[in-house]
């Protein structure tokens, strides 16, 4: 096959996608039966490990770097057949490539999650049959929406007594305003569950609880009306079924690959990962679907290498993955394990091109050429040098604190991809010193987790005091951990008044540039005390409450409040 085929088939077969749920539905379960049946075995212990060390900060520290689990299992990588092709064709055409990146296990690392959200082609919801949408789930929408990321939906525990099904239906479209296009449709729950009706392949899947890697296949039927389907199920249970199918048909929503891919609709299956009941059917539906990966934005020209001044022109194209240069960016950084070397993994997701270890590529913020021959790849098993890598891969980079999350590499003309977000932190902490002969390790401490992404700082313009801020309570407890430890840093964490963070730009499409010079200067006098600047430089401003935040936003209307800030 020659090369640029060999590419198209690459990228085709590639699946990259992340889990997301609230806590406790199930997301720990499913991945150990995905990797199951990815014949990543191995990988699947470790998920269960990882989880179950969520207690005790300081243990759990420990624990992940004596294991290396939190660097192993980033990336789980498998394959898996793609339902409908035929069995003697080679591998690149019959198997997809699919790379499942790991969302933290803790709530509290919201950000790393939102982050590795940016990095996906697909992201699969689980959500609790009996609890039904829940509120971590709603606000990972919110992230998968800004870039129209296409979601499939799992039920999970149907095992369990829950809640209507066409409730639940009913509750996705509300709450997350995704109509549900059913694919396949449980027969009871709880004591009663019978199984799951596939719809769209007109299978009767049958519920035997077992927590093994085997499954029995479906039974073939001829549509809802097949007499065979009384028999399995029982006069009740068919009848039913039989109702809520017509209803489906009737009422439902009909796939629509467009709406799909735009993330405005969602495939919904049911099942119970804990007995591995209709995993199976996810997955098979999953890399039928699922896209391989899609073009992605990039600043090209000036503005790739030096951030633009206000007012100056973006150039911008869309990167396709078929294009024959490699291109990537980095989206999460992770501390080495051993706190004596500060070496640290960038994760950097391969957007077009093809990776191979002899390669340079450029570090466009560094205008730097670098060679990438120690980059990782992460297989089933183990991390082991990546001989060759393609898009929607995700290879790891150890540096010493050169790469920043955002960074783009890429192979011939300069870009920069953009939409790698900083998200508005909720909590925040002013940091005392203990001994303020330590102000330079602090500096440095602080400057170097935010670089990781694992808190964000501000510096106030008024004064000399850091404030730090996180999405959740155990990011700054690993914070204060890592500045013991790893800085020597001892500190208090002081509570102050603050809620909220907005990013604020001048408005310039809006807004002519002497006017905004003067409304910055005047606004810089007038909210001095509330006024920060990121680990970026960028100014901040931190907020008690909402009523204040919309009453600023309200006096100065040239200026814009964001939530939300792009990586450079
Ligand atoms: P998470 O990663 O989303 O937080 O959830 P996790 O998989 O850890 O599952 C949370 C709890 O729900 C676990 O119970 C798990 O066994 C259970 N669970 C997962 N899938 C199913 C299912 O299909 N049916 C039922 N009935 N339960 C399910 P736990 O008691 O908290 O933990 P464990 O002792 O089982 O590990």
């Amino acid at each position: 096959m020659k090369a640029p085929e060999q590419a198209k088939a690459e990228v085709a077969r590639r699946r990259t996608f992340a889990i997301i749920s609230h806590p406790d539905a199930g997301k720990t379960t499913l991945t150990e039966k995905l990797l199951l049946f990815g014949g990543a075995i191995q990988m699947a212990g470790a998920i269960r490990a990882r989880k179950a060390s969520r207690h005790a900060v300081s243990d759990w520290m420990k624990m992940e770097q004596e294991r290396g689990i939190s660097v192993t299992t980033s990336v789980m990588s498998f394959e898996f057949p793609i339902p409908g092709r035929p069995e003697d064709a080679p591998d690149f055409e019959r198997l997809a490539n699919v790379n499942l990146l790991d969302t933290p296990g803790h709530a509290d690392f919201g950000e790393d999650t939102y982050r590795v959200l940016t990095a996906v082609d697909s992201a699969l919801m689980v959500i609790d049959g009996a609890k039904g949408v829940e509120s971590r789930t709603e606000k990972l929408i919110e992230i998968c929406r800004m870039r129209d990321t296409p979601v499939i939906t799992f039920v999970n525990k149907f095992d369990r007594e829950c809640k209507n099904p066409l409730e639940l239906l009913d509750e996705i479209e509300d709450k997350l305003g995704i109509p549900c296009v059913p694919w396949t449709w449980p027969v009871g729950m709880g004591k009663g569950f019978k199984g799951v009706y596939h719809l769209v392949e007109r299978e009767l899947h049958v519920f035997k609880p077992s927590d093994e890697g085997t499954i029995a296949a479906g039974i073939p039927v001829e549509g809802i009306d097949d007499p065979k389907l009384d028999e399995l199920l029982g006069e009740e249970a068919v009848e039913e079924l039989r109702e809520a199918v017509e209803l489906l048909e009737g009422a439902g929503v009909e796939y629509d690959r467009e709406e799909f891919l735009a993330g405005k609709q969602t495939p919904l299956l049911f099942g119970s990962a804990m007995n591995n009941f209709g995993v199976r059917e996810l997955l098979r539906a999953f890399v039928s679907l699922a896209p391989a990966p899609q073009e992605r934005q990039a600043v090209v020209g000036k503005a790739a290498v030096e951030a633009p001044k206000p007012g100056d022109p973006v150039e911008t194209r869309m990167v396709d993955a078929d294009e024959a240069a490699f291109s990537g960016f980095v989206f999460k950084i992770q501390a080495n394990m051993d706190p004596k070397h500060r070496d640290r993994m960038a994760f950097l997701r391969i957007c077009s091109g093809r990776f191979s270890r002899g390669m340079k590529a450029h570090h466009v913020r560094l205008g730097r050429d670098v060679a990438m021959g120690n980059a990782l790849a992460f297989l089933a098993r183990s991390r082991e040098l990546v001989e060759e890598a393609w898009p929607g891969d995700i290879i790891g980079i150890p540096n010493h604190g050169t790469i920043k999350i955002g960074d783009t590499f890429s192979e011939g003309k300069k870009l920069r991809f953009t939409g790698i977000p900083s998200f508005a932190p909720e909590l925040f902490r002013r940091v005392i010193l203990k001994t303020p002969l330590k102000a330079k390790q602090l500096a440095k401490g602080l400057r170097q987790l935010s670089e990781e992404g694992a808190i964000q700082v501000f510096k106030p313009l008024l004064g000399a005091t850091w404030v730090v801020g996180a999405v959740g309570q155990l990011q700054l407890e690993v914070m204060k951990h890592r500045l013991e430890d790893e800085y020597s840093v001892v500190a208090i964490y002081e509570p102050v008044e603050y809620s909220m963070a907005r990013w604020i730009t001048p408005d310039l499409e809006h807004h002519d540039k002497v006017t905004l010079d003067k409304v910055m200067a005047n606004f810089k006098r007038k909210c001095e005390e509330n006024l920060y600047v990121d680990g970026h430089d960028d100014l901040v401003y931190l907020a008690p409450n909402k009523w204040n935040l919309s009453k600023t936003a309200e006096r100065f209307p040239e200026l814009k409040f964001e939530a939300t800030r792009e990586h450079s």
